[in-house]
């Protein structure tokens, strides 16, 4: 049997979610507070109540590794920052897409002439915040945990660099207490865990233990960690015009969103359409091949399709018929390696 490559659900997403396996990373482009779509809120007085359900549910399905990337107007992110990290998703980054200065024509009001012209649009990077549990009860982020655990064997910490069987990075590194922390390799907690275990007193707990159980393991450890793929020369500015190529799918814009401005020069399918490339670095920087990513506001499902040809599994929804149907053709084109745009 053919493994699965994408699902897209005709529908309300929060209808899929409890069918959809956890997430490495999810790709969120739903509401902005600006009419975007037949939907979308008035304002960004309401974008908190819209995302609430969703929010619950990502946080239920999330993976203690897993990823969100955010994208809003500047105001609607701002907005939704406090909610978000109240749920338990750390704020990493802000990646800010600098549509140039053509985006200004056609985009003027009585409000927008009396301020700077807005040309960009935002996605704002979290990670599901991390917190372990202690023999005492307490939950503790990593750096604290390792420390803890560790003191907990009344080992003199200068022994953890044996452990690990390395100079000086276990003191200096892994078990500091200021910011020059750094993140362990799985196979260094695994070897300070079996070191305490066996030059330590006896715990009913054992040492590093992610369920009070067993000690954790190289790959448990690992796998705890949010995926980062660093690539020289991508920075936190994305300077690319929106799409109006032959990427941008065409189609009956009046249907989709009747409630906009009226079109610009060309119709086309989805005004929210965002261009692959920058769905392909979201995908790439974020997680690995095989991870599934959900996208639950689909529209034309892009993140999904750059998940596809990315070798990722993709995990949309879109609520509005024709965007869904579209989409669909689309994920279906990705998956048999045809690299269709939207001619
Ligand atoms: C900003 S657009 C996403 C555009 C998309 N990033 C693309 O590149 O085509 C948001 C989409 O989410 C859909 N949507 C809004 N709420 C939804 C829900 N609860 N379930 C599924 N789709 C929803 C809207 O119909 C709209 O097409």
């Amino acid at each position: 049997m053919d493994e699965k490559k994408y699902e897209i659900f005709h529908g309300n997403v929060l209808e899929a979610y409890q069918n959809w396996p956890s997430p490495d990373l999810i790709i969120s482009d739903g509401a902005y507070g600006v009419r975007g779509f037949r939907g979308d809120t008035v304002d960004v007085s309401s974008l908190g109540e819209w995302y609430l359900p969703h929010l619950l549910e990502w946080s239920k399905k999330a993976k203690p590794s897993t990823s969100l990337w955010f994208w809003n107007t500047e105001e609607g992110w701002a907005t939704m920052h406090p909610l978000l990290v109240s749920h338990g998703w750390d704020f990493v980054q802000l990646a800010i897409w600098d549509k140039g200065l053509a985006h200004v024509a056609g985009n003027v009001n009585g409000k927008t002439i009396r301020q700077l012209p807005v040309v960009t649009e935002v996605s704002a990077l979290y990670r599901r915040r991390l917190l372990l549990n202690t023999e005492d009860g307490r939950a503790l982020g990593a750096k604290e945990w390792l420390r803890y655990e560790w003191e907990r064997s009344g080992i003199p910490l200068c022994k953890a660099n044996e452990a690990c069987g390395v100079k000086s990075a276990a003191t200096r590194k892994y078990l500091t207490k200021d910011w020059l922390w750094y993140w362990p390799p799985g196979e260094c907690v695994q070897a300070m865990a079996e070191y305490c275990r066996t030059n330590g007193p006896a715990s009913d707990r054992p040492y590093f233990s992610l369920d009070g159980r067993s000690p954790v393991t190289a790959a448990e450890w690992d796998g705890l960690r949010a995926v980062w793929n660093h690539r020289n020369g991508i920075t936190n500015v994305w300077s690319r015009p929106p799409l109006a190529d032959s990427e941008r799918f065409k189609g009956t814009m009046e249907r989709s969103a009747p409630r906009m401005h009226r079109p610009t020069r060309f119709s086309c399918a989805h005004l929210n359409q965002k261009p692959l490339d920058l769905m392909s670095i979201q995908v790439n920087a974020a997680s690995n091949e095989g991870d599934v990513v959900w996208e639950p506001f689909g529209g034309l499902a892009s993140a999904s399709v750059s998940s596809i040809l990315l070798g990722r599994i993709p995990y949309t929804a879109e609520v509005d018929d024709l965007f869904a149907s579209i989409a669909e053709d689309r994920l279906r084109d990705a998956a048999k390696g045809d690299d269709r745009n939207g001619e």
